[in-house]
């Protein structure tokens, strides 16, 4: 068999924002080139030095002139609910109305009602249903999602999410990450008996995950309408010996000290921190967690509390930003609305959203030896985009700006 020299793709006059760690804001270069081969950035750096190799003529080349369009890693959404049957809308007229989120959860709505829909689903309804959400998020120049289980909190319906999301990546050019989150709420067959549904979960679900290979970390929710820091140290111990890193819904209603437990077990991330204190914050940068800014969430609450941003700067703590996507608190699929909202509600200036959606977004899902940024051995993941200053993605909202994305090296316009 004549062996098929792999095919490469040089990309041209473009405006390169890398998010490498040049000191510089974007890591932006003018009249920029990237040479990409075997679904990994090859070469970067001035078009006027583009190796020889790379020349128009030489074999099994594409090259794509960019027309000084800007180039950006692909962007991550490192925190979403993708997968779930339903749609809470009656709760947002509740909710407008003055009932709180609190309050629909201990009615038996929220969550639940959530959990309800999607355990009546079918797997093929769950994936149709995830899929759409999924292709949204490609039109605004998305390569990497990350997927929550949580909404199934029965072993099969947990497992069901999860193959959805397993499938997703599969089948959609697109690069995922999935995380177990069967503590997420109290599912109504072990109400009154918590211990018994926490054991379930330590002893059954996380072995049998880990096993499967089905999911690449555990979350769960700490909160006084979720679980405690107690139960919560009981999911993570349970995580560890099963040789999964964690994260946290932490601090998003209440204090209760969840960036520090996170921490402790030097885990991925801490999301939505919005009443972190300052020992949380010290705690995420020593162990070099990344919080997770979830302003959708905030903003759809109606939420007063932000999250300390100039503390996070002062400790060097990474800040991501994603959207949450779920059919209750962060009802969308935009993560370029969500990176606009972190710039007008929590302050972050437009290369730390950016960076949220990139760089520290894949450090936020331990993908940051290969993902995030645009450099030399990194996957190529890209977004083009039709405009020629980052700003403007996030400026001006309604319409996608993406011109193309470029994933696993493939042009796909
Ligand atoms: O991240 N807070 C817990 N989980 C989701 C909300 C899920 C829901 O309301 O369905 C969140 O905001
Ligand atoms: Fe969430």
């Amino acid at each position: 068999m004549p062996l098929v020299p792999p095919a490469r793709l040089l990309l041209t006059n473009a405006t390169l924002a890398s998010f490498q760690d040049t000191g510089q804001a974007y890591g932006l270069m003018t009249d920029a080139a990237i040479a990409i081969a075997d679904g990994k950035i090859a070469w970067v750096g001035p078009a006027a030095h583009v190796p020889p190799d790379w020349k128009a003529g030489s074999p099994n080349l594409r090259r794509q002139d960019l027309g000084g369009r800007l180039v950006t890693p692909g962007l991550i959404d490192c925190h979403t609910h993708l997968v779930f049957a339903g749609d809470r809308s009656t709760e947002f007229e509740q909710r407008l109305q003055g009932v709180s989120y609190a309050d629909i959860a201990a009615g038996g709505g929220g969550i639940l009602a959530t959990v309800r829909a999607t355990r009546e689903s079918s797997e093929e309804r769950l994936y149709e249903l995830a899929a759409e959400r999924l292709q949204d998020m490609m039109t605004e120049g998305v390569t990497g999602v990350e997927i929550k289980s949580g909404y199934g909190l029965d072993e099969d319906t947990e497992i069901q999410m999860l193959r959805v999301a397993r499938r997703l990546g599969e089948n959609f050019p697109v690069r995922i990450s999935t995380t177990f989150l069967g503590a997420h709420a109290l599912p109504p067959e072990y109400a009154g008996d918590r211990a018994a549904y926490i054991e379930w979960l330590c002893q059954r679900m996380i072995p049998r995950i880990a096993e499967e290979k089905l999911a690449g970390a555990v979350d769960a929710y700490c909160e006084h309408i979720g679980f405690s820091p107690a139960e919560t140290r009981q999911v993570f111990d349970a995580a560890v010996r099963h040789d999964l890193p964690v994260k946290l819904h932490a601090d998003q209603l209440s204090d209760l000290g969840g960036a520090a437990l996170v921490a402790e077990y030097c885990g991925l991330s801490a999301d939505h921190v919005e009443y972190t204190n300052a020992r949380g914050v010290k705690a995420l940068a020593e162990a070099g967690s990344v919080a997770v800014l979830l302003p959708y969430a905030f903003y759809s609450l109606g939420e007063t509390r932000k999250p300390p941003v100039a503390a996070f700067r002062q400790h060097q703590v990474p800040m991501a930003v994603a959207t949450d996507c779920n059919p209750g608190t962060a009802p969308t699929s935009s993560l370029l609305t969500c990176l606009n909202m972190a710039c007008v509600q929590f302050g972050l200036t437009p290369a730390e959203a950016l960076a949220g959606a990139t760089c520290h977004a894949a450090r936020a899902l331990g993908w940051e030896e290969d993902n995030g940024q645009v450099s030399r051995g990194m996957r190529a993941d890209l977004a083009v985009w039709d405009v020629t200053h980052p700003a403007q993605l996030l400026y001006w909202r309604g319409s996608s700006p993406l011109h193309a994305r470029v994933f696993d090296g493939r042009w796909l316009g």
